[in-house]
């Protein structure tokens, strides 16, 4: 088994966080038969792969049982890795047995480049912009296959034509997700230009959870309010399948091996966010600033396939643990809570 393959090697109390149930509902689905591992240990503990969790979610979203997380990463300010982030943690979490959605509706198609290559649509093929033009197209002509397994609504250049443009219904993103995606995929994980147009609040609306992604300097913060307020006003006008969440922000390029000044530097500033109180509900796990994530960008390749450092991987992995726990969590108190 390969360094990679260990990080997706799981106990069972690995199986409780990301199904979000408790470690003796897991064996008491293995006892049923409903859950399947792979292997047992001379401990007599039972080890699963993805496969099996993938297995098990299928089962679940046939019989109706779960429904969709809309993620989105989204900043006023630019440049700090959404699209990045929006790549590793699609191709986490699919690698890790969900099903996963990927939408682009920022025109610069980082994302739709990255996932289809040479199969990116031309602006005569469907894409993103069909679903706010209420064209009637099957769920098989918008959504793309790709790399990693990953599914995607992509964005062609052309968006920029419609961006500027009143969208006069802002549901229109919200119903084709109560069509179409509700029972289809574990995770929609969205990639977000840097403005708030008409259609980034279209699929805000129906947006569960936001994640912001900041960098260890005083500046990214900023926009930060605007975001909080635009969120707001959204959910009192809109009253959706759920209200629109800042889940957490994600600390991105954190510099942590250059000098000691500049780390230093890093470090304050990152303690600055934390403590002013501004950035809220921070993920424990950092990503660092390092040219292993950029190059894997930069060559499209799979973050899971590139020979990069294991740890580089397993951060991510972390990052995406810690996403789905948080999740959990939420959706635990949601359902304690009267509607
Ligand atoms: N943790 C990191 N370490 C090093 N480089 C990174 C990291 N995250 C992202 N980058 C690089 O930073 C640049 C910007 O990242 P990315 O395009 O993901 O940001 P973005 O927020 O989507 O930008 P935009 O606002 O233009 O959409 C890219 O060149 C990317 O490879
Ligand atoms: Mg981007």
């Amino acid at each position: 088994m390969t360094e990679t393959e260990k990080l997706f090697n799981y106990r069972s109390g690995d199986v409780a966080k990301l199904l979000g149930i408790s470690k003796s509902k897991v064996l008491d689905l293995v006892t049923k038969d409903k859950l399947k591992y792979e292997e047992q240990t001379e401990g007599q503990q039972y080890v699963f792969r993805p496969k099996n969790i993938e297995a098990y979610l299928k089962t679940l979203r046939e019989k109706g049982k779960t429904e969709v997380r809309i993620i989105s990463l989204l900043n006023i300010k630019g440049g700090v890795g959404k699209s990045s982030l929006v790549i590793f943690l699609a191709t986490i979490l699919r690698k890790m047995g969900f099903s996963v959605l990927v939408v682009d509706i920022d025109k610069q198609c980082n994302v739709t480049e990255f996932i289809l290559g040479d199969k990116a649509p031309t602006s005569k093929q469907p894409y993103i912009k069909n679903i706010f033009r209420q064209d009637d197209l099957s769920i098989e002509e918008i959504i793309y296959r790709g790399r990693d397994g990953l599914d995607i609504i992509p964005a062609n250049i052309n968006l920029a034509r419609i961006e500027t443009v009143d969208l006069g219904d802002f549901t229109l993103f919200d119903d084709y997700v109560k069509e179409n995606l509700l029972h289809k995929y574990d995770y929609v994980l969205i990639d977000n230009p840097t403005s708030l147009n008409d259609m980034v609040k279209a699929v805000l609306i129906s947006t569960d959870y936001v994640i912001p992604a900041v960098i260890p300097a005083r500046w990214s913060l900023d926009g930060f309010d605007f975001l909080e307020e635009t969120i707001n006003t959204l959910n009192r006008q809109y009253k959706m399948r759920r209200e629109t969440m800042i889940l957490g922000t994600i600390c991105n390029m954190l510099t942590v091996k250059k000098s000691r000044k500049h780390m230093k530097k890093n470090e304050q500033a990152l303690m600055m966010l934390k403590d002013s109180g501004e950035v809220p509900y921070d993920f424990e796990t950092a990503v660092p600033n390092t040219t292993s994530y950029a190059q894997v960008i930069e060559n499209e390749e799979s973050i899971l396939e590139a020979n990069i450092e294991t740890k580089y991987k397993k951060i991510l992995v972390d990052l995406a643990f810690e996403i789905i726990e948080r999740i959990h969590d939420i959706e635990k108190e949601l359902r304690k809570k009267p509607a």
